[in-house]
Protein backbone atom coordinates (compact mmCIF):
# COMPACT_ATOMS: atom_id res chain seq x y z
CA UNK A 1 0.00 0.00 0.00
CA UNK A 2 2.27 2.94 -1.42
CA UNK A 3 1.54 6.08 -2.33
CA UNK A 4 0.55 5.86 -5.56
CA UNK A 5 -2.32 3.17 -4.22
CA UNK A 6 -3.75 5.74 -2.40
CA UNK A 7 -3.42 8.49 -5.25
CA UNK A 8 -5.20 5.82 -7.64
CA UNK A 9 -8.03 5.11 -4.46
CA UNK A 10 -8.88 8.65 -3.13
CA UNK A 11 -11.48 9.73 -5.59
CA UNK A 12 -13.27 6.20 -4.69
CA UNK A 13 -12.28 7.08 -0.88
CA UNK A 14 -14.07 10.20 -1.09
CA UNK A 15 -17.19 9.30 -2.79
CA UNK A 16 -17.45 6.25 -0.58
CA UNK A 17 -17.28 8.71 2.30
CA UNK A 18 -20.03 11.13 0.98
CA UNK A 19 -23.16 8.44 0.72
CA UNK A 20 -21.00 6.91 4.05
CA UNK A 21 -22.52 9.99 5.56
CA UNK A 22 -26.32 8.64 5.93
CA UNK A 23 -25.40 5.94 7.41
CA UNK A 24 -23.03 7.58 10.06
CA UNK A 25 -26.31 10.20 10.29
CA UNK A 26 -28.35 7.48 11.25
CA UNK A 27 -26.01 5.23 13.27
CA UNK A 28 -26.13 8.62 15.59
CA UNK A 29 -29.72 9.05 15.60
CA UNK A 30 -30.01 5.89 16.84
CA UNK A 31 -27.71 5.75 20.06
CA UNK A 32 -28.57 9.21 20.63
CA UNK A 33 -32.59 8.00 20.67
CA UNK A 34 -32.95 10.99 18.19
CA UNK A 35 -34.78 9.42 15.15
CA UNK A 36 -38.01 9.84 16.13
CA UNK A 37 -41.01 7.61 17.65
CA UNK A 38 -40.22 5.27 14.99
CA UNK A 39 -36.75 4.23 15.04
CA UNK A 40 -36.69 0.59 12.78
CA UNK A 41 -39.44 2.56 10.35
CA UNK A 42 -36.87 5.28 9.85
CA UNK A 43 -33.74 3.41 9.20
CA UNK A 44 -35.82 1.04 7.13
CA UNK A 45 -36.84 3.96 5.06
CA UNK A 46 -33.72 5.61 4.80
CA UNK A 47 -31.93 2.42 3.53
CA UNK A 48 -33.99 1.56 1.24
CA UNK A 49 -34.16 5.37 -0.26
CA UNK A 50 -30.30 4.91 -0.39
CA UNK A 51 -30.37 1.76 -1.73
CA UNK A 52 -32.40 2.65 -4.63
CA UNK A 53 -30.92 6.11 -4.99
CA UNK A 54 -27.39 4.93 -5.50
CA UNK A 55 -28.77 2.00 -7.75
CA UNK A 56 -30.22 5.00 -10.20
CA UNK A 57 -27.20 6.60 -9.67
CA UNK A 58 -25.11 3.64 -11.08
CA UNK A 59 -27.46 3.16 -13.82
CA UNK A 60 -26.64 7.21 -14.52
CA UNK A 61 -22.95 6.97 -15.27
CA UNK A 62 -23.23 5.33 -18.63
CA UNK A 63 -25.36 7.25 -20.48
CA UNK A 64 -23.95 10.62 -19.12
CA UNK A 65 -20.47 9.66 -19.79
CA UNK A 66 -21.94 9.35 -23.39
CA UNK A 67 -24.34 12.21 -24.08
CA UNK A 68 -22.77 14.30 -21.12
CA UNK A 69 -19.48 14.18 -22.22
CA UNK A 70 -18.43 12.84 -18.67
CA UNK A 71 -16.16 9.60 -19.63
CA UNK A 72 -14.38 9.62 -15.80
CA UNK A 73 -17.56 9.20 -14.07
CA UNK A 74 -16.56 5.39 -15.17
CA UNK A 75 -13.96 5.39 -12.26
CA UNK A 76 -16.90 5.64 -9.94
CA UNK A 77 -19.42 3.25 -11.10
CA UNK A 78 -18.38 -0.14 -9.24
CA UNK A 79 -18.30 2.33 -6.08
CA UNK A 80 -21.60 3.33 -6.46
CA UNK A 81 -22.97 -0.10 -7.24
CA UNK A 82 -21.15 -1.84 -3.95
CA UNK A 83 -22.59 0.96 -1.94
CA UNK A 84 -25.91 0.27 -3.45
CA UNK A 85 -25.58 -3.18 -2.45
CA UNK A 86 -24.14 -2.31 0.68
CA UNK A 87 -26.94 0.08 1.68
CA UNK A 88 -29.20 -3.08 0.56
CA UNK A 89 -27.65 -5.41 2.67
CA UNK A 90 -28.18 -2.78 5.49
CA UNK A 91 -32.06 -2.46 4.64
CA UNK A 92 -32.41 -6.41 4.70
CA UNK A 93 -30.79 -6.39 8.16
CA UNK A 94 -33.08 -4.32 9.53
CA UNK A 95 -35.94 -5.90 8.43
CA UNK A 96 -34.26 -9.31 9.28
CA UNK A 97 -33.23 -8.26 12.77
CA UNK A 98 -34.65 -5.14 13.87
CA UNK A 99 -38.15 -5.67 12.32
CA UNK A 100 -38.43 -9.27 12.12
CA UNK A 101 -36.03 -10.42 15.05
CA UNK A 102 -34.22 -13.56 13.49
CA UNK A 103 -37.88 -15.29 12.85
CA UNK A 104 -37.53 -16.94 9.86
CA UNK A 105 -41.05 -19.05 9.56
CA UNK A 106 -42.63 -15.46 9.81
CA UNK A 107 -40.56 -13.92 7.04
CA UNK A 108 -41.15 -16.64 4.71
CA UNK A 109 -44.49 -16.52 5.44
CA UNK A 110 -44.13 -12.55 4.52
CA UNK A 111 -42.31 -12.53 1.52
CA UNK A 112 -44.91 -14.72 -0.16
CA UNK A 113 -47.69 -13.29 1.67
CA UNK A 114 -47.05 -9.33 1.15
CA UNK A 115 -45.77 -8.95 -2.85
CA UNK A 116 -44.06 -5.92 -1.86
CA UNK A 117 -42.07 -7.75 0.49
CA UNK A 118 -41.40 -10.78 -2.24
CA UNK A 119 -40.38 -7.71 -5.05
CA UNK A 120 -37.91 -6.24 -2.47
CA UNK A 121 -36.08 -9.54 -2.13
CA UNK A 122 -36.33 -10.16 -6.15
CA UNK A 123 -34.16 -7.11 -6.09
CA UNK A 124 -31.61 -7.85 -3.71
CA UNK A 125 -31.13 -10.95 -4.77
CA UNK A 126 -30.10 -9.38 -8.24
CA UNK A 127 -27.44 -7.11 -6.16
CA UNK A 128 -25.82 -10.00 -5.17
CA UNK A 129 -24.21 -11.32 -8.04
CA UNK A 130 -23.18 -8.28 -8.82
CA UNK A 131 -21.42 -7.14 -6.17
CA UNK A 132 -19.90 -10.70 -5.68
CA UNK A 133 -18.74 -10.60 -9.03
CA UNK A 134 -17.34 -6.42 -9.07
CA UNK A 135 -13.47 -7.08 -9.18
CA UNK A 136 -11.55 -7.19 -12.00
CA UNK A 137 -10.40 -11.23 -11.92
CA UNK A 138 -14.31 -11.67 -12.15
CA UNK A 139 -14.02 -9.45 -15.48
CA UNK A 140 -11.59 -11.40 -16.80
CA UNK A 141 -12.93 -14.74 -15.74
CA UNK A 142 -16.43 -13.84 -17.16
CA UNK A 143 -14.80 -11.78 -20.49
CA UNK A 144 -16.19 -8.63 -20.85
CA UNK A 145 -18.75 -10.10 -22.86
CA UNK A 146 -19.95 -12.84 -20.50
CA UNK A 147 -19.54 -9.71 -17.43
CA UNK A 148 -21.34 -7.39 -19.07
CA UNK A 149 -24.54 -10.22 -19.97
CA UNK A 150 -24.50 -11.28 -16.32
CA UNK A 151 -24.20 -7.40 -15.40
CA UNK A 152 -27.51 -7.01 -17.01
CA UNK A 153 -29.00 -8.22 -13.54
CA UNK A 154 -28.89 -4.65 -12.83
CA UNK A 155 -32.02 -3.50 -14.81
CA UNK A 156 -34.18 -5.93 -12.55
CA UNK A 157 -32.38 -4.83 -9.29
CA UNK A 158 -33.83 -1.07 -10.16
CA UNK A 159 -37.17 -2.15 -11.94
CA UNK A 160 -37.99 -4.46 -8.81
CA UNK A 161 -37.03 -1.98 -6.40
CA UNK A 162 -39.56 0.52 -7.94
CA UNK A 163 -42.35 -1.89 -8.06
CA UNK A 164 -41.05 -2.70 -4.39
CA UNK A 165 -41.66 0.61 -3.65
CA UNK A 166 -44.28 1.55 -5.37
CA UNK A 167 -46.54 -1.44 -4.00
CA UNK A 168 -45.65 -0.87 -0.19
CA UNK A 169 -46.74 3.19 -0.35
CA UNK A 170 -50.60 3.51 0.38
CA UNK A 171 -52.02 5.80 -1.56
CA UNK A 172 -49.63 8.47 -2.65
CA UNK A 173 -47.45 7.03 -5.32
CA UNK A 174 -45.32 10.32 -6.00
CA UNK A 175 -42.15 9.26 -4.80
CA UNK A 176 -42.23 5.79 -6.49
CA UNK A 177 -43.18 7.18 -9.22
CA UNK A 178 -40.59 9.96 -9.50
CA UNK A 179 -38.00 6.44 -9.10
CA UNK A 180 -39.77 5.12 -11.66
CA UNK A 181 -39.71 8.11 -13.99
CA UNK A 182 -35.94 8.40 -13.78
CA UNK A 183 -35.51 4.79 -14.69
CA UNK A 184 -37.62 5.02 -17.55
CA UNK A 185 -35.41 8.02 -18.77
CA UNK A 186 -32.16 6.43 -17.72
CA UNK A 187 -33.52 3.32 -20.14
CA UNK A 188 -34.54 5.75 -23.08
CA UNK A 189 -31.04 6.97 -22.91
CA UNK A 190 -29.70 3.41 -23.34
CA UNK A 191 -31.87 2.83 -26.14
CA UNK A 192 -31.07 5.89 -28.00
CA UNK A 193 -27.75 5.72 -28.15
CA UNK A 194 -27.37 1.83 -28.60
CA UNK A 195 -28.04 2.97 -32.71
CA UNK A 196 -25.67 5.08 -33.35
CA UNK A 197 -22.67 4.05 -31.23
CA UNK A 198 -20.27 1.69 -32.86
CA UNK A 199 -17.95 -0.31 -30.28
CA UNK A 200 -19.90 -0.75 -26.49
CA UNK A 201 -17.70 1.10 -23.50
CA UNK A 202 -14.97 -1.25 -22.34
CA UNK A 203 -15.51 -2.62 -18.87
CA UNK A 204 -13.52 -0.44 -16.01
CA UNK A 205 -11.15 -2.65 -14.70
CA UNK A 206 -9.53 0.21 -12.69
CA UNK A 207 -10.63 1.73 -9.18
CA UNK A 208 -11.29 0.30 -6.21
CA UNK A 209 -14.60 0.68 -4.90
C1 LIG B 1 -34.07 -7.62 0.75
C2 LIG B 1 -35.37 -7.61 0.72
C3 LIG B 1 -36.16 -6.41 1.16
C4 LIG B 1 -37.03 -6.37 2.20
C5 LIG B 1 -37.43 -7.54 3.11
C6 LIG B 1 -37.54 -5.03 2.28
C7 LIG B 1 -38.45 -4.59 3.20
C8 LIG B 1 -38.95 -3.33 3.30
C9 LIG B 1 -39.90 -2.88 4.30
C10 LIG B 1 -40.50 -3.75 5.39
C11 LIG B 1 -40.13 -1.57 4.08
C12 LIG B 1 -41.03 -0.64 4.86
C13 LIG B 1 -42.44 -0.76 4.39
C14 LIG B 1 -43.40 0.13 5.13
O1 LIG B 1 -43.00 1.08 5.79
O2 LIG B 1 -44.61 -0.14 5.05
C15 LIG B 1 -39.34 -1.18 2.92
C16 LIG B 1 -39.31 0.07 2.36
C17 LIG B 1 -38.55 0.42 1.27
N1 LIG B 1 -37.65 -0.37 0.59
FE1 LIG B 1 -37.30 -2.30 0.95
N2 LIG B 1 -36.96 -4.27 1.29
C18 LIG B 1 -36.10 -5.07 0.59
C19 LIG B 1 -35.30 -4.71 -0.46
C20 LIG B 1 -35.23 -3.44 -1.01
C21 LIG B 1 -34.38 -3.06 -2.07
C22 LIG B 1 -33.39 -3.97 -2.77
C23 LIG B 1 -34.63 -1.74 -2.33
C24 LIG B 1 -34.03 -0.82 -3.35
C25 LIG B 1 -33.68 -1.21 -4.54
C26 LIG B 1 -35.65 -1.31 -1.40
C27 LIG B 1 -36.16 -0.04 -1.33
C28 LIG B 1 -37.11 0.38 -0.43
C29 LIG B 1 -37.68 1.70 -0.42
C30 LIG B 1 -37.34 2.82 -1.37
C31 LIG B 1 -38.60 1.73 0.65
C32 LIG B 1 -39.49 2.88 1.05
C33 LIG B 1 -38.77 3.94 1.78
C34 LIG B 1 -39.73 5.03 2.20
O3 LIG B 1 -40.91 4.76 2.40
O4 LIG B 1 -39.28 6.15 2.32
N3 LIG B 1 -35.98 -2.36 -0.61
N4 LIG B 1 -38.63 -2.28 2.48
Amino acid sequence: MGMAVLRKTLPQMLVSSAFLAPLFLLLYGFFRDSLGPNPVEKITHETGQWTLRLLLATLAVTPLRRCAGMPWLIRFRRTLGLLAFFYGLLHLLTYVWLDQFFDWKAMGRDILKRRFITAGMMSFLAMVPLALTSTRGWIVRLGGKGWQRLHRLVYLAAAAGVVHFWWLVKSDIREPALYGAVLALLMLARLKKKGRQAPRAPVSTSGSG
